[in-house]
């Protein structure tokens, strides 16, 4: 990337659903590049961002059978970066947030400050914002736990069982291939016994999937966690796990906090 050829980047969110979450921040910096790539949820979806520029690129063909994901996640970054040392202003179109439980727009604006170049990202409505909305549930009341399932397999995590436990690609649990499209009961048993060790069997859980599109509305399939292994989940499915237990007080901190004065002592 020479100095006189520098681009821009900036990466954007799209929002859950169709037409109604791009945010006027996002569809301006959509309108003032030069070429928008796409890595959005829906062929639909698509179609509507290439009616708002005339140079719109798909991402998904990065996307190959049996590939690990994180080749096609760099063929991405590489792609955008490539258009940017051409000294394009690029803007890259993630659907959700651009930076939530998603790497390439992370990646590429690392790549492309580490190069000099002015990189930015645009928030946009993610899985959990909408699910905030659809299930009521305000994430500061107990405290909300996320977690990649796979990562959440493969590593010690420790679980706050007063909290909401939500774990993202479910239907891709335990997939160490990275390159799976669906999961079966083998890895289903894993999250089972795993998740058995801080509640019981009968623990009611969310599926949770967004509406994407209007008039559609989202689902919430309430299963016990003995049935997880036959549920039905897909790519999009996010798992709600509410708490089971109360918040146990900090004493020390309590009375250090009633030493220095606060006397109101009205935590809940
Ligand atoms: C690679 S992440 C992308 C998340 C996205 N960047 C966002 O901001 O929501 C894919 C995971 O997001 C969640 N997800 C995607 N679409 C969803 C939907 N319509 N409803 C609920 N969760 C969804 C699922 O957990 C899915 O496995």
């Amino acid at each position: 990337m020479s100095a006189t050829q520098k681009g821009s980047l900036i990466c954007i969110g799209t929002g859950m659903m169709l037409g109604g979450h791009l945010t006027p921040r996002a569809r301006s910096a959509m309108q003032h590049a030069d070429v928008v790539f796409l890595a959005v949820s829906h062929p639909v979806v698509e179609k509507w961002l290439e009616s708002l520029h005339p140079d719109v690129r798909s991402l998904q063909d990065c996307y190959q059978p049996g590939v690990p994901r994180d080749h096609a996640y760099q063929k991405m970054v590489n792609m955008i970066l490539h258009a940017v040392g051409q000294g394009q202003k690029v803007c890259a179109a993630f659907y959700g947030h651009p930076g939530v439980f998603a790497c390439v727009a992370h990646r590429a604006i690392d790549a492309a400050r580490k190069a000099g170049v002015q990189a930015t990202m645009e928030p946009g409505i993610s899985a959990a914002d909408c699910l905030y909305a659809d299930l009521g549930i305000d994430p500061g009341k107990t405290g909300c736990q996320h977690y990649e399932a796979t990562q959440f397999l493969f590593y010690r995590r420790i679980v706050d069982p007063a909290a909401y436990l939500i774990l993202w690609q479910v239907g891709i649990v335990g997939d160490a291939t990275h390159a799976r499209l669906v999961t079966g009961t083998t890895e289903r048993e894993c999250l089972l016994r795993k998740l058995r060790r801080v509640y019981p069997e009968d623990h009611p859980l969310t599926i949770y999937e967004a509406a994407t599109l209007p008039l559609i509305t989202c689902r919430q399939d309430t299963v016990a966690l003995k049935n997880i292994v036959t549920a039905d989940f897909n790519q999009h499915s996010t798992l709600v796990i509410p708490p089971i237990a109360v918040c146990q007080p900090d004493n020390e901190m309590r009375q250090m906090l009633e030493k220095a004065g606060d006397t109101q002592q009205n935590w809940q």
